[in-house]
């Protein structure tokens, strides 16, 4: 499967991107700029030589042309940077991780977006996509750390079981990552606005946090 990463440049695209070349997915990381997408791809190879990972860089363009699709812009850009490539989008999968939050001293505090979330605003920007949200809280400098699992669950919704099932199948793949299907797209407004509460704590107890439910022990899709 090849992933496309918009606004695959910043800290957090970049590094999932880099994560998921790791475990086997071609990557296309794509941005506003080629160039600045290329010489991405080209450092995170350099620093990765050993692993041969198939990435690439592109516009977001090129980004917008894969079998699914992620947006890793800011997340006031993410409905508008979706709409712009909703031809190539088009009857996709696309997975929104972005959260609207504000930084107001030393408190983070989350934000309300139009319809609720950032992922339902882009689901209402692209109405034949399915929109998914998922990878809110895992932190970019451990997703890029290569060699190292990430001890976190994974909350994922969107309205759509087939497409929640496919981001849940590609989460299982990052080491240490456990995908957990949260229902439908309209509890990513808890998910996004969580974030804050886990930005805040790593504020207070100089660490960064990762989220880990208890009580799941099985799958309830998985017949016993
Ligand atoms: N950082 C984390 O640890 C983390 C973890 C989980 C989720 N997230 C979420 O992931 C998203 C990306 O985070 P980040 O820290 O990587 O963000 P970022 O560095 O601020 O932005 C990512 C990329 O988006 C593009 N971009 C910036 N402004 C844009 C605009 N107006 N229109 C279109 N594209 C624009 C830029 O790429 P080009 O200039 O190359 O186009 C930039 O490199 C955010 O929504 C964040 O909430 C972040």
């Amino acid at each position: 499967m090849r992933i496309g990463i918009l606004g695959g440049t910043g800290p957090a695209g970049s590094a999932l991107g880099a994560r998921l070349a790791s475990v086997g997915y071609d990557v296309v990381i794509g941005s506003r700029s080629k160039e600045r997408a290329t010489e991405v791809c080209d450092a995170l190879k350099a620093k990765w030589s050993g692993l041969s990972l198939q990435l690439a860089g592109g516009d977001n363009d090129d980004a917008s042309s894969c079998d699914l699709v992620v947006l890793a812009t800011p997340w006031d850009s993410a409905a508008v940077t979706a709409r712009d490539h909703i031809d190539l989008l088009r009857g996709k999968v696309v997975i929104s991780m972005a959260n609207a939050l504000v930084r107001v001293g030393h408190e983070f505090q989350p934000l309300l977006p139009p319809r609720g979330s950032v992922a339902a605003h882009v689901q209402a920007a692209i109405p034949e996509c399915k929109v998914v949200a998922a990878f809110h809280h895992l932190p970019a400098t451990e997703l890029g750390h290569l060699g190292d699992p990430i001890d976190s669950d994974v909350l994922i919704c969107s309205d759509s079981a087939e497409a929640t099932a496919i981001v849940m199948d590609i989460t299982k793949h990052i080491p240490g990552c456990r995908p957990l299907d949260a229902g439908e797209l309209s509890n990513a407004t808890a998910i996004e606005a969580f974030t804050a509460v886990l930005l805040q704590l790593n504020v207070r107890y100089k660490t960064r946090v990762a989220p880990k439910l208890t009580g799941i022990t099985r799958d309830p899709r998985v017949k016993a």
